[in-house]
């Protein structure tokens, strides 16, 4: 059973640092973190509007900082978790040879949503739409690992 798990998007400001937020409030117990597959953002904290959504529903973001995703992640962690096929393509890129931590979508989680993605807010602006389908993503991650 997945002990550690790491959330992943493209700047480590918007999606995951908020996926780590919810799922930390759902399973307070678990091991997580996140981080971006592209340095943009290195130290920096969640994205302003984000936070701000977030807060909004009870989700603590500000003591996040962004770092980048490395290939080290894949032994530190027992579950890496892409929000888009993008960021899976730039996680798998970055997986050691003979390494076998599964690596998988977070909306495999919420399979009745019928969404393959998580959609971006930084670009499509919809903070709390993104956070509804993180929650829903977040309840069936934890239902899956409820040993957490
Ligand atoms: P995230 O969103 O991958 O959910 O953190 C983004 C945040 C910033 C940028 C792109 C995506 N950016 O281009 O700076």
């Amino acid at each position: 059973m997945a002990g550690k798990i790491l959330f992943v998007c493209l700047g480590n400001i918007c999606r995951s640092p908020a996926a780590e937020a919810v799922f930390c409030s759902l399973a307070p117990k678990a091991q997580v973190d996140s981080a971006g597959t592209s340095g943009w953002h290195i130290g920096d904290p969640p994205y302003g509007p984000m936070q701000k959504a977030a807060k909004a529903r009870g989700y603590d973001m500000s003591h996040l900082k962004a770092r980048l995703f490395i290939a080290d992640d894949f032994d530190q962690f027992d579950l890496i978790i892409g929000m888009d096929d993008k960021n899976l393509r730039d996680i798998e890129a970055l997986r050691p040879e003979g390494n076998a931590t599964p690596a998988r979508l977070f909306t495999d989680y919420a399979p009745g949503v019928g969404m393959d993605h998580v959609p971006d807010p930084y670009y499509t602006r919809d903070f709390d739409g993104a956070l509804d389908l993180i929650e829903l993503a977040a309840e069936g991650l934890v239902k899956e690992f409820s040993t957490l």
